[in-house]
Parts: structure tokens; sequence; C-alpha cells
């Protein structure tokens, strides 16, 4: 059985295999249909547009039937259990892609279903989004291990999954935002065991000197608190001023929905630097590689 959890349960071989396949869907060069024939479901507890509509169209053109389960249609909102909902499902579907709450359901339904299963964000992680970033990435500005990354604001689900690709690829990660947003100890810890070079730094301006990539999310993810959010983040937004620190050939990149005047300004989300739609755009590409991989071994 083969799921896209996190990226972290890959080795680096695979996934660029994976993002090759990503770039070679893009360029219109794969025309076999690994899908053919199989019904996909999709189940969504939290909002999605780009998910919710690259995975139906990823999915059909590749061959395969897409299933949209919105959660509270079906009977696990009304307590049936996860593991009963993922027995039943692997019945009839030949895989699932789940956007859940939290992390503990999109791992118990892998654990108990017999279907691969892939991780369409959770509370912990966006392996999905960070494919798409790298196939992006590499697209504008070449090989992944030269790049630093500089992360603004909230240490995310999104942010998660960034650490997870430093470790495997090798590029400088710095993350600025306030203290008690960082991202857990533990995903750190693992990640400098890993090699990666990760730094933390508590002023914008440390983080964007030279980097080639600065990208941020949104301050306040589905499911969190506004509490004092706004304020703390305040000095992590990225700017035009931050932007001129950068490399000059620097990209700024954001999974979105964006909040311009929070996380980002207009000049910046809206300005020449910006790839947030063909970040967006491949999403489709970088998803229907990581089904194909998954569904057919000839990938
Ligand atoms: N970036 C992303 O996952 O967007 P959606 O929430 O719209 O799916
Ligand atoms: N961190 C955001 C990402 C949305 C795609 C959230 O979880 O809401």
């Amino acid at each position: 059985m083969r799921h896209f959890l996190d990226l972290r349960d890959f080795d680096r071989d695979r996934l660029n295999a994976m993002l090759e396949t990503a770039a070679q869907m893009k360029a219109g060069e794969v025309s076999s249909m690994p899908l053919a024939g199989k019904s996909i479901g999709m189940i969504f507890e939290k909002p999605s547009t780009r998910t919710r509509v690259s995975f139906e169209v990823g999915i059909r053109q590749l061959g395969g039937t897409p299933v949209m389960l919105a959660a509270q249609d079906l009977q696990l909102g009304r307590g049936e259990t996860v593991a009963d909902t993922a027995r039943v499902l692997s019945r009839y579907l030949d895989g699932v892609m789940i956007r859940a709450l939290s992390h503990d359901t999109v791992a118990e339904f892998a654990a108990e279903g017999s279907i691969p299963v892939i991780n369409g964000l959770t509370n912990l992680s966006h392996p999905c989004q960070i494919m798409a970033d790298l196939q992006t990435i590499q697209a504008h500005l070449g090989a992944l291990e030269h790049q630093i990354v500089a992360w603004f604001g909230d240490g995310n689900n999104v942010a998660n999954s960034w650490i997870e690709a430093a470790a495997l690829f090798g590029f400088e990660l710095r993350i600025a935002g306030p203290e008690a947003y960082r991202p857990p100890a533990h995903l750190v810890a693992w990640a400098r065991a890993e090699g990666a070079n990760i730094s933390f730094v508590d002023k914008a301006e440390i983080a964007a000197k030279d980097a080639t990539v600065l990208v941020t999310d949104v301050w306040i993810s589905m499911g969190d608190d506004e509490g004092n959010r706004l304020q703390d983040m305040a000095p992590f937004q990225v700017t035009e001023t931050l932007m001129s620190l950068a490399a000059p050939d620097a990209i700024f990149m954001h999974c979105l929905p964006a909040l311009r005047g929070q996380e980002v300004t207009a000049e910046v989300i809206d300005g020449v630097q910006s790839v947030v739609f063909d970040e967006a755009e491949n999403r489709l590409h970088a998803q229907k590689a990581i089904m194909a991989h998954i569904f057919d071994d000839n990938f």
C-alpha cells in the first residue's frame, strides 16, 4: 500500500521522480491514464478551492472518476468512526484524498482502510502543496539545493512541510516569526538530525537578506483562534521593503488563499516577483504525478 501522508515518508529520489513526472505532466508529455477505471474519493472536513478542484480535474485527466464526499454529508459527521468509514469506503473506492481537521484522522484512515490515502492538508502538514511549490521553484530558479527559502509568520501546517522538504532536498530554510508560533520542536529536531540547515530568527529582515524564495501563509489557519495573532504576526508581513533585501531574482510564494494587507501587501503578491498563480496551477500537475506514482508501477 502506498500512501502520501507526509514528505518524510519518502526518500529524495522518489520525490525527485514525482517532480520530474509533474514537469512532464505540465509539458503535456504524459499520455498514459494511470487512473483508468479507478474511483478516487475526496473527503473534505474543511473548505477548499485549489485542492478540491485540482484533485477533481486531475483525477479526470488521468482517466479516473472522482467521488466528492463532504464530511458533513457522511455518517462520519454523525459519529460513525473513522475506522469503519475507512473499511467501508475501501470496498468501493481505489484511493482517497482527505482534508482533515486532525492529522490523526488521515493516519487512522490509512491504517484501518485498505486503499492508498493522500493527505490533502491537516492541522500538521500540507505535503501536496509543497510538492507543487518545489515544482514551481525548479521551473523559476533551478536546482532546489541552491535555494535560500525564507518563511515569514506562522509556524503552521505549510511551514511544517517546508521543514520536511528542507531536510530532504538540502536547501537552506530560514523561519522568521514570533517565538510562540514556531513549528513543533520534535519536527525541527528530526530535520536537523537529517542534516537540514534550518534557522529561526525574530527579525524578518534577517531572514529576507539574499533569500531566493520568500514565502508566507495566512496568519490564522482554518481551525485556529484569532487570539493575538494579527498583532503578533504584524512585524512579519512580506512587504516591498523586505523583497528589496532578497536576491535580485527572488520569487514570492504563497499557497493561497491570501489576505492582502495581512501576511503580504498587495504590491508584493500582485507584483512581478510573485509566482503564486503558477504555484496554484502546479497543484494540478504535482498531484497528478503523485497519483501516477501511487497507482501505476510504470512511474
Ligand atoms: N492552497 C490550498 O490548499 O488551497 P485550498 O485551501 O483552496 O485547497
Ligand atoms: N495554513 C492554511 C493553509 C490553507 C491552504 C490553513 O490551514 O488554513
